[in-house]
């Protein structure tokens, strides 16, 4: 826990003091202003209350005697990351058939330790779309209240979806088990019945698929699912409850509904065609490409029980997903960090930004994906997504320059969570 050492009580001669108080402060080597993508030098944040209240320069600074001080004055901090999908209730190590050893109790007590993980990996906050038994509610909750350690989330509850759809409940059981995902709704009203049921117990966001998928068995990547009509339902449902929408899509006609549809992030978006980029555009819909994943499940995937048609599957997926992301990216298509994790280890997340450089992005443009763009799309941007007076206190601090090498981002020094440093990486 090297930073723990870079925790001082305050004796540092070079700035002035007044009297004694409760705030924290944090000098800064280089601070990244993700607004105007400069390092700025020497920046010194005060904190009271796990926010910001005052950012000045090293020099003009008044720091009172006996307050607390972090010092990254060798370092940089970044704001906290955010990534837009995740699944913490997973394991990595848990697929196909594996997964249904897993009871509900399980799966809640893995994404406790799975919200702790991604949270000292530096990912101060994460939209959770799609989990069983509203037990990302129960998360986020236990989270906010302080109990237990973990990113900000936002969770949508069940996935909804049409019956033997990939939203629905992987289909891996015989139909004499009688199984039906709690998620499962066909026609319009039973999608907004779904979507209501979600916002009643908890749900901030509604998650939903308009084509197979690569793990749920039976399901056909490229075939759409759910009619625009049940879409359009689900969508003008959520909206009326002030909830936005976030469609799993691979297929090329099945993004194009969902965005006909006004859903609001179309998620991995493999097979995106060019009239899905120019709606995408047009309609403000976010892209949310979770470009990683690949590696994982080709790599270590069957060891991890991912069925041999869901490995199929992924070799054609992949490879186009990540040309689809460069095309995407280079015709001005908004696009948010979000990575599946869950499918692949948590706390690998920043893994993903490395790969956005390499596919067409600038590493700024990378960390704005995972800073300030993903915080507008979780509606959370008066509060994360930049380090800015009146914000939460939270950010990542590293060695060396992200904006030098992106990849850096995923050895972070420390962690800071509301003003309240987290981990720091072991030596
Ligand atoms: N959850 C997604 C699905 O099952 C994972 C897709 C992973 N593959 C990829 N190339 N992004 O469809």
């Amino acid at each position: 826990m090297r930073s723990i050492t870079n925790v001082l009580l305050l004796c540092i001669v070079t700035l002035s003091f007044s009297q004694a108080s409760a705030d924290t402060y944090v000098l800064t080597g280089q601070m990244l202003d993700v607004r105007s993508g400069k390092m700025l030098q020497n920046q010194v944040l005060q904190i009271a209350n796990e926010r910001i209240v005052a950012i000045s320069s090293r020099d003009s600074a008044t720091i009172p005697t006996g307050a607390t001080v972090f010092d990254y004055s060798q370092q940089f901090i970044v704001p906290g990351l955010i990534d837009a999908h995740v699944h913490l209730h997973g394991n990595a190590t848990d697929h196909g058939y594996r997964r249904l050893a897993d009871s509900l109790p399980t799966r809640t007590l893995k994404g406790a330790v799975n919200a702790a993980r991604t949270l000292r990996a530096g990912f101060t906050s994460a939209r959770m779309v799609g989990a069983p038994g509203f037990a990302d509610v129960a998360l986020r909750d236990a989270i906010d209240s302080g109990a237990i350690e973990g990113p900000r989330l936002r969770v949508a509850g069940p996935s909804i979806g049409i019956t033997g759809g990939h939203c629905s409940d992987n289909n891996l059981l015989p139909f004499d088990s009688e199984v039906i995902g709690e998620g499962v709704a066909d026609g319009p009203w039973a999608m907004r019945q779904r979507v209501r049921r979600n916002k009643k117990f908890g749900a901030d966001v509604i998650k939903t698929c308009s084509t197979g998928g690569v793990l749920s068995k039976g399901t056909e990547v490229g075939a759409p699912q759910g009619t625009v009509e049940e879409l359009t339902a689900l969508v003008e449902e959520a909206h009326s409850h002030g909830l936005k929408v976030a469609v799993h899509a691979h297929g090329a006609s099945g993004i194009r509904n969902a965005i006909a549809a006004g859903a609001d992030s179309v998620e991995h978006a493999s097979f995106i065609d060019d009239e899905g980029i120019r709606m995408a555009k047009k309609a403000g819909t976010v892209l949310v490409m979770d470009i990683y994943n690949t590696e994982y499940i080709l790599g270590e995937g069957e060891a991890a029980g991912i069925l041999p048609e869901s490995l199929e599957k992924e070799r054609r997926v992949g490879a186009t997903q990540r040309e689809s992301f460069s095309r995407a990216h280079a015709a001005g298509v908004k696009m948010v960090f979000g990575t599946d994790a869950g499918v692949y280890p948590h706390g690998d997340n920043a893994r993903q930004f490395a790969r956005m450089v390499r596919f067409g992005m600038t590493p700024l443009e990378a960390i704005r994906a995972a800073t300030l763009d993903a915080a507008e799309l979780l509606d959370f941007a008066d509060d994360v997504g930049e380090l800015t007076v009146g914000h939460y206190a939270d950010f990542v601090v590293v060695d060396a320059n992200p904006l030098d090498d992106v990849s850096v981002l995923e050895n972070p020094a420390a962690v800071v969570k509301g003003g309240q440093l987290i981990s720091a990486q072991q030596d």
